[in-house]
């Protein structure tokens, strides 16, 4: 399987799990990492040693994408030299709605004019989290929508999910529902052989948490959650083809960067099989992010 080389633009936070997320790819190949004059003396993690610097892409030889990593307000010059060299790209600048809209038509008209694919909105959000409240909507029409973000940050220590059998850590957080129900989240950290279902079943059992909707999330190391875990919870409520009370919950936890950098890595797959112009994740065949093992993905998952 012949890879597509792919260049890094800016080596921050982003940068760095797209490299990572790449080097891990069968189907891509990291050509080297683009990064500000600035920048360019500065030591690169032990695994990426080998690892090409430059300060343009046009130094890398040939590419067949570069994910625009930089902030979002460098993202347009950034990607509009990269497109004049007509190099196609990746990007996930943070913006929504009619600002989003405005970037993408504007890339548009530059992919368009010089004849290269763009993919834009291709992160965590704007990215995967926009499709997931997307086929929400599409699955509950009638519906409602609530988000709550939240950090480890705003989570307690809680000394009565402790103190089940078997529990090393536990961190718990309240949330509030679609329809104004608390909800407790109780994520613990569990010794080894310890039964996640007694585990739940002791803690939602416990008098504090008798009451409350309590869910239990097993994790590996609260220790991590407190110091990378971002959050989110999506629900949506309501009516779905005449049928009343439907409910959809994503909980999710995760670092914005790796599931971003993932995104990114999926997209650059699907650079091939885009035509010129700009598309953002909502426009692609979902398919095509699996690139050339598209018909796999179909057969996983469908
Ligand atoms: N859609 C999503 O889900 C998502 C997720 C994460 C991040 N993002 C977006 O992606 C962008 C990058 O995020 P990040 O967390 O990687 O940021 P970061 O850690 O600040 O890194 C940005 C990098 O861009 C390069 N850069 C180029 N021009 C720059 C300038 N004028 N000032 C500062 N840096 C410049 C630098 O790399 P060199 O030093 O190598 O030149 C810098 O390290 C942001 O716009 C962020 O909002 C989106």
């Amino acid at each position: 399987m012949k890879r597509l080389r792919v260049a890094i633009v800016g080596f921050g936070k982003l940068g760095k799990a797209c490299a990572e997320a790449v080097r891990d790819d069968e189907q891509l190949f990291l050509a080297g990492i683009v990064r500000r004059p600035e920048s360019l003396g500065e030591k690169l993690p032990s695994n990426m040693e080998q690892v090409p610097i430059v300060p343009h892409t046009s130094e890398l030889g040939e590419v067949g994408v570069a994910l625009v990593c930089v902030p979002t307000t460098e993202a347009l010059v950034v990607a509009r030299d990269l497109l004049q060299h007509r190099i196609s790209i990746v990007e996930c600048a943070t913006l929504h709605g009619k600002a989003l809209q405005e970037h993408k038509e504007e890339l548009n008209r530059l992919a368009t004019h010089h004849n290269v694919p763009a993919i834009v909105g291709a992160g965590w959000d704007p990215g995967a989290l926009s499709l997931f409240r997307a086929i929400f909507d599409l699955l509950i029409p009638g519906g409602q929508t609530e988000t709550s973000w939240h950090t480890a940050a705003s989570m307690h220590h809680t000394t009565a999910a402790k103190s089940v059998r078997g529990v090393k850590e536990a961190l718990s957080t309240e949330l509030r529902t679609g329809d104004g129900k608390l909800q407790r989240y109780v994520y613990v950290e569990l010794e080894k052989g310890t039964d996640p279902a007694n585990v739940e079943s002791a803690i939602r059992s416990d008098h504090l948490f008798l009451g409350e909707e309590t869910l239990v999330f097993p994790v590996e190391s609260i220790k991590t959650l407190e110091e990378e875990g971002r959050g989110v919870l999506l629900e949506r409520r309501g009516k779905a083809a005449g049928a009343g009370h439907q409910a959809l919950l994503l909980e999710a936890r995760y670092s914005e960067q790796a599931l971003a950098g993932a995104v990114m890595a999926a997209a650059a797959r699907a650079i091939p099989l885009c035509g010129r112009g700009a598309v953002s994740l909502f426009d692609l065949p979902l398919g095509n992010l699996w690139g050339m093992l598209k018909k796999r993905g179909e057969q996983e998952w469908f």
